[in-house]
């Protein structure tokens, strides 16, 4: 089955993909982030899409065209999404280390394109959100993460906040008392859109910081970035395994 991987923070490349073909691909919607590379990893043949691209630099997570995005990687034939989140952590028991594999979302976003059926495409689905992460999408990657030995947690709320600036403590609070464990700035509406093109997709988020006011210290950039590092590496782990089964 085709593979689609969105990369997100951190992820602007991918380390060890052998391209073959970079897809300049047009879509209804307009132009996706980036060309999608479409190359070989460990052995399997996979698409890939850094959703922030962007040639005169990142597209914030507010700005990104998630239709265009979703749209090309189906034109490419993906018959399955894997995407990755650099997020913060709420709850105390998802502090960088260890992968989360969410299983719930809520949306906090808006002013986002969020749905193919935008009153021109003659069409109305109220897509079954209930479940907005694919269960044997999450089962193959949760066995993959036990046979590559990479710590993880199974199962997890994601707030997703509309960006790019980061939380007041108070928001945070808010978010705890909602029911989330996680906060990132660009789940939604990726998910809900891949749902609309009935294209099966997952989550595995990089936890990069404690989200405002948790601890004392000050969300920094500069920690921010040295935690991607060893999170991306645990990440690319997971994804080499998980196209290995
Ligand atoms: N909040 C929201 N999104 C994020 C964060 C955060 O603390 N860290 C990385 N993405």
């Amino acid at each position: 089955m085709s593979i689609g991987l969105i990369g997100g923070t951190g992820l602007n490349r991918l380390e060890g993909l052998e391209v073959l073909a970079s897809h300049a691909v047009d879509t209804p919607y307009g132009r996706p982030s980036m060309a999608i590379e479409e190359g070989v990893l460990s052995g399997r043949k996979l698409f890939f899409l850094h959703r922030h691209g962007g040639s005169g630099g990142p597209i914030p997570p507010h700005l990104v065209n998630y239709r265009a995005n979703l749209w090309a990687l189906r034109e490419m034939g993906v018959e399955r999404i894997f995407a990755a989140n650099a997020v913060g952590a709420i709850s105390p028991s998802m502090m960088p280390g260890k992968l989360i594999i969410p299983h719930q979302l809520i949306d906090y976003t808006w002013g986002r394109e969020h749905s193919f059926d935008d009153g021109s495409s003659g069409s109305l689905q109220h897509v079954d959100f209930t479940h907005p992460y694919d269960e044997e999408l999450r089962g193959e990657i949760i066995r993959a993460a036990d046979d590559a030995g990479v710590a993880y947690i199974d199962g997890a709320v994601m707030g997703v906040v509309q960006g790019p600036r980061l939380e007041t403590a108070a928001e945070v609070k808010r978010f705890f008392q909602d029911g989330c464990d996680l906060l990132g700035m660009t789940g939604m509406p990726e998910a809900a859109l891949s749902r609309e093109l009935e294209i099966p997709y997952a989550a595995v988020c990089m936890v990069v910081n404690a989200a405002a006011g948790i601890n004392d210290a000050p969300i920094s950039m500069d920690a921010i970035r040295a935690t991607l590092l060893s999170e991306t590496a645990l990440f690319v782990d997971l994804l080499e395994a998980f196209l290995k089964q």
